[in-house]
């Protein structure tokens, strides 16, 4: 995972410190002369996006609102001016400007500000998945797959958030695409050169400049990916067939995205991730602001900080907005798992992604030399060793160099190797945090001839594929124990590494990937999240051409496809999926489209198992929430839990922002015709927004019933009847009321109640405990399911 979502490297760089503006305000025994650093300042909504020519006077009101406001903060409109380095003024009310702390401070008691908080760094989160997910068959389209029907996703719009794009990749070739949509009104910025099928690339990168980081690498001002992050997240979703696509010869095949029929559009807010991804709050809002309006209609969002409030944080606000503007917001969970509470971009309004492994793996083997045992590791390194030559095998901390660490030399660190020791022979490097392909060049670097990258016993079986720079593999982790102890036990221990190759078919998949994060929701548990899981390990997609394929400094390899894992990944092929329902259902909400997705998803693997974690324990909704995405059942789900605006609203309300604070959130349009019922005496729970699974986190005790209230709209061909069936969590007692729905017309909406009650002397206090609950209707075609996660008490540890 390099950056963002992808490599371990990047989603999971996410434990930055939440800097509460509140905590450092007590802090203020300062010299006059305070740092200034920057903020963002949330005022809220308003529809200023899409008028034509009432727009532009309409932007320049609400930016001189702006500088009005904060003028009288600071003294004077001139000020206000230099401060400001953002207006949102298109259907995102606020902007960030550079200001003191206490004047930061001053600003958020305001009553007409929601919220201020600093301009935090966000970090960055093929040729077969589509295959795995039951579309295609032996490189043919399946003529019953959402993908006939939904012609490739013609005429809908996707756009990511990312490092930008490379143009020049055959996944954005325009050859036979449609005309661009007459309703788009985005632009093509410096160097990018756009086509029927690339139609926007825009770089924001004022909110970066304005920190640290950014001061200190300048970078060159285009939507140009000079990474590889943005092309690979953006082809996945929506790339075209691109025929004898592979790594080094490995995984060939037609690449393709989710929506190859779909045009796209590039928003740059991440730059030089390589160096610590810095994806900037202020950026990230003012790209929100540009998509909605200029009308995308499924974004992607591959990204993500520390679990935080909603709005503190630069996607949850955006994505509010994108979402009450009708567009469909696809995000990662992160690459911080396997511990729980890790998930990120968790705002019910989200669609969050958890990774998982598909059916195809790239063995190598490492042979012992006395024939005893054949070890299998994944890996896509090019470069073999002469077959049959065995080679001494080392332990890397046993070639610890004088001045490293036990701990160094362990994971292999640059420099901790001792050349003496290493030279001609295959190490054993232990995973650790550090990139994996890192470990390679310091064992290249120390004359090593070849790589086994071991896991943890966190990490367990997930092995990954990646495009080391020296013979190698990489190991699950019970295999690296017995390499270590053969090693131990053997005077001259030696052995080879196979090189690798591509297997297809292979059992068990989908598992969980470790580095995937995990729930709780520690934001708000009620809502459970992940929603879903992807694939998203050894993913092959387009890449740019400034970078190798370990996007490390010394990687002076180009390639056009790369292989990458991480939520990164797995978050764009939904946001392919989402591009093929809104072409299949033009009418459908965001919502509708994730209710579809989640309830037709699967719990069990191609062995018919239930799906494992990559320990092969048990995997739970708190590592792929509903499932594992189902694209073909998604397209006719039979029912679909709905929200919009008013549903979003109770859950503020349920959060205990008042009724006037809810009306800022909307802004002026929306205003008078949203209806929501929140007063003091009448707040809905939190438990109770319409959302397709079900989160109960405090079931009392004492069996006293917790009754949450759902309702599903009949998006079936006519009328229709569904009954339902519930697997009951442990010590758990569920019923559901009524428990037949009977629907006149296809359209009609019912309403059903979940009572949940603890079973005395049953239940498990404090633990968590996992059902699930079915509506399927009366020709079997239908089967409607939700999670169910319930936990009775408060648990020991919160
Ligand atoms: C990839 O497959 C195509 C079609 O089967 C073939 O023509 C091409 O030579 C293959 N490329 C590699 C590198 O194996
Ligand atoms: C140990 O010393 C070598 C040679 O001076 C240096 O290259 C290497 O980085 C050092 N290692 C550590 C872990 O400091
Ligand atoms: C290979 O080596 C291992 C470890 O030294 C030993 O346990 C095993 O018996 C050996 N097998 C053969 C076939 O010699
Ligand atoms: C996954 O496996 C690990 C062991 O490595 C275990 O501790 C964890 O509880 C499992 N996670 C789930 C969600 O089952
Ligand atoms: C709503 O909440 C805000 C912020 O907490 C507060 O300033 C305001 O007075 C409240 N309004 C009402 C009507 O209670």
């Amino acid at each position: 995972m390099r950056s963002m979502h992808s490599s371990l490297k990047n989603h999971r760089v996410l434990l930055a410190p939440v800097v509460l503006l509140i905590a450092s305000l007590s802090l203020l025994q300062r010299p006059a002369s305070a740092e200034k650093k920057s903020y963002v300042v949330y005022l809220g909504g308003h529809s200023h996006g899409r008028e034509g020519a009432v727009l532009a006077s309409n932007q320049e009101r609400a930016k001189n609102s702006h500088y009005r406001f904060l003028g009288s903060v600071l003294g004077s409109k001139e000020k206000a001016q230099d401060a400001i380095f953002y207006s949102y003024t298109k259907h995102i009310n606020g902007f960030a400007a550079t200001l003191e702390e206490e004047e930061a401070m001053e600003i958020s008691k305001h009553p007409s500000v929601i919220s201020v908080f600093p301009n935090r760094a966000h970090k960055l989160h093929t040729t077969r998945s589509w295959e795995f997910l039951g579309m295609e068959k032996g490189g043919r389209v399946k003529p019953n797959s959402i993908w006939a029907k939904a012609r490739f996703g013609q005429g809908v719009i996707i756009g990511n958030l990312d490092t930008g794009v490379w143009p020049e990749a055959g996944s954005f070739d325009d050859d036979g695409m449609g005309p661009v949509p007459a309703r788009w009104r985005g632009v093509c910025q410096n160097q990018v050169r756009c086509n029927r099928k690339l139609i926007g690339a825009q770089y924001f990168n004022k909110g970066y400049l304005a920190t640290l980081a950014g001061e200190a690498a300048a970078s060159p001002a285009t939507a140009r990916d000079t990474d590889g992050h943005g092309t690979h997240t953006l082809s996945t979703a929506a790339g075209r067939f691109v025929p004898g696509a592979n790594l080094f010869g490995y995984g060939n095949g037609t690449a393709k995205g989710g929506a190859p029929g779909a045009h796209v559009a590039a928003y740059k807010v991440c730059w030089h991730p390589r160096a610590g991804s810095e994806c900037a709050d202020a950026d990230i809002l003012a790209a929100f602001d540009a998509a909605i309006h200029d009308g995308v209609d499924v974004l992607s969002v591959s990204l993500g900080t520390s679990p935080v409030d909603y709005f503190r944080e630069g996607v949850a606000i955006g994505s509010f907005h994108a979402v009450m503007n009708g567009i469909a917001v696809v995000a990662s969970a992160g690459n911080a798992g396997p511990r729980a509470g890790t998930v990120s971009n968790t705002a019910p309004w989200l669609f969050t992604v958890a990774a998982s492994t598909m059916d195809r793996e790239f063995p190598a083997y490492v042979v012992f030399a006395n024939h005893s045992r054949r070890i299998k590791g994944q890996s896509l390194s090019p470069d073999r060793l002469p077959d049959n030559k065995h080679y001494p095998l080392i332990s890397s901390e046993e070639a610890k160099a004088t001045n490293a660490t036990a701990q160094q030399a362990r994971f292999c660190m640059e420099g901790s190797l001792d050349k003496t020791k290493v030279e001609g022979k295959i190490v054993v490097c232990m995973r650790g945090k550090a990139p994996r392909v890192e470990k390679g060049q310091s064992v290249h670097r120390a004359g090593g001839v070849g790589l086994v990258l071991a896991n943890d016993e966190a990490t367990g079986n997930e092995m990954i594929a990646d495009a080391h720079v020296l013979p190698a593999t990489h190991v699950t982790y019970s295999d690296g124990v017995e390499l270590l102890a053969y090693i131990e036990a053997t005077t001259f221990a030696s052995g080879y590494i196979t090189s690798p190759n591509t297997a297809l078919e292979t059992k068990p998949a989908p598992f969980m990937a470790a580095f995937s994060s995990q729930g709780p929701n520690i934001v708000t548990p009620q809502i459970l999240k992940p929603d879903i899981t992807a694939p998203g390990v050894s993913i092959l997609a387009a890449f740019t051409g400034l970078v190798g394929p370990t996007s490390l400094p010394f990687d002076s390899r180009r390639v056009l496809f790369n292989s990458e894992s991480g939520t990164s990944m797995s978050c764009p092929h939904v946001s392919g999926i989402a591009g093929l329902l809104k072409a299949l259902h033009p009418d459908w909400s965001p919502a509708a489209i994730k209710s579809a997705i989640m309830t037709t998803a699967r719990v069990q693997d191609n062995t018919r198992k239930p799906m494992s974690n990559s320990s092969f324990l048990r995997a739970t909704p708190f590592g792929y929430g509903a499932g594992h995405v189902q694209p073909n059942r998604a397209a006719d789900p039979g029912l679909v839990y709905d929200m919009g605006a008013a549903d979003y609203l109770g859950f503020l309300c349920s959060l205990g922002y008042n009724s006037s604070v809810i009306e800022t959130f909307m802004g002026d349009d929306h205003r008078t015709n949203t209806p929501h019922a929140c007063t003091a005496r009448r707040r809905p729970k939190p438990e109770d927004l319409n959302y397709p699974s079900i989160a109960v986190p405090h079931l009392s005790p004492s069996g006293k019933p917790l009754a949450v209230s759902r309702r599903v709209r009949n998006v079936g061909a006519g009328p229709a009847s569904y009954g339902v069936r519930v697997d009951e969590p442990r010590g758990v007692s569920v019923s559901v009321r009524p428990a037949r729905l009977e629907f006149a017309a296809a359209g009609e909406e019912k309403e059903f109640a979940v009572t949940f009650r603890a079973r005395q002397g049953l239940y498990l206090p404090g633990e968590y405990v996992f059902g699930r609950m079915a509506w399927s209707d009366a020709a079997g075609r239908h089967h409607v399911r939700s999670p169910l996660v319930v936990r009775v008490g408060r648990g020991t540890a919160s």
